[in-house]
């Protein structure tokens, strides 16, 4: 009966874990989202039946709230858990469209935004992995996966300038970093901790951009299609979470993968 917590299952990516991690009946599947009843009848109405899906109420950032979800998972589970999946972030659209430069001509809304994706995306990741520790290991599986971007990457970063997302890419290098010092303190214990992007997906971000942002956007893909020739769109969720699931089951700390920062090709090939 494996068990998994996915964090941030209200839309997007998390939602997607959720339908298709649920979509067996052996599996256990804690949902984890800061505003419970929308994703309760979300469920009621489009996973109907499946029993085995738990959603439990936690915005990221509050501890004492994600410590009543750490507990409330290990009364569903018996006091174990197999995986845990770090999927929640935020997401901004502040630094989506310029370089880092022009975010300096705004230096309020840069340190508020800064705060606020390094609390969600990495403080409170700190803290989620700490206090779901004991579960993990006493599961049996014993993984946790942060999901993190491939503009984290810095090589890429610098052969292909890509200047824009500047604070999301930092939030998200600091968590791989944070999953590698994990992996370094408990891969002795067999548990095995990953960074895994899930490419470029479509979930209906940063829709009606402005004439200038849709040029910059527009930009940004021709340096994507000469990185990747075979890229051509976004991938599904679909697409995208089956990747990820796949990279996770067939990793292991025996083939060397822990603390890894991988694509969902399993490699550095981030489209
Ligand atoms: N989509 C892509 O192309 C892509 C590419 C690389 C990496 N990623 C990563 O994939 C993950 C999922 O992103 P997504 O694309 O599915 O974005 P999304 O649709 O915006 O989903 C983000 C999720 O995080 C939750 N969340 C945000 N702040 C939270 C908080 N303080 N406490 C609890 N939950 C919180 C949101 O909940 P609410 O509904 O309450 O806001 C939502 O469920 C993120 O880690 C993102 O960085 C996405």
């Amino acid at each position: 009966m494996p068990s998994y917590v996915v964090t941030g299952v209200s839309k997007g990516l998390g939602w997607e874990f959720l339908n298709q991690l649920s979509s067996d009946p052996k599996n256990t599947v804690v949902g984890i989202v800061r505003n419970k009843p929308p994703t309760d009848a979300r469920v009621a109405s489009e996973l109907r039946g499946r029993s085995n899906i738990k959603i439990l109420e936690a915005d990221l950032t509050n501890y004492d709230q994600l410590k009543r979800a750490a507990s409330e998972t290990a009364e569903i589970t018996g006091g174990s858990l197999d995986y845990l999946f770090a999927n929640a972030a935020y997401v901004t659209s502040f630094d989506t469209y310029d370089g880092i430069g022009v975010l300096g001509q705004k230096p309020q809304e840069l340190s508020e935004e800064f705060r606020q994706l390094m609390e969600t995306n990495v403080l409170a990741n700190i803290h989620l992995y700490n206090l779901f520790m004991p579960l993990i290991l006493k599961g049996d599986a014993k993984k946790v996966v942060v999901i993190t971007s491939g503009l984290a990457d810095i090589d890429w970063t610098n052969e292909y300038d890509l200047e824009t997302t500047a604070l999301y890419a930092t939030s998200k290098a600091a968590m791989n970093m944070i999953t590698a010092k994990f992996n370094a303190q408990y891969k002795k214990d067999g548990v095995l901790f990953l960074s895994v992007c899930p490419g470029l997906v479509e979930v209906g971000h940063f829709q009606d951009p402005s004439p200038k942002e849709r040029e910059t956007f527009r930009k940004m893909l021709v340096k994507f299609s000469k990185y990747a020739p075979n890229f051509k769109r976004p991938d599904t969720p679909e697409v995208a979470i089956k990747a990820v699931l796949w990279v996770v089951h067939s990793s292991s700390i025996k083939d060397g993968d822990g603390g890894r920062f991988l694509s969902h090709f399993k490699n550095k090939q981030w489209l």
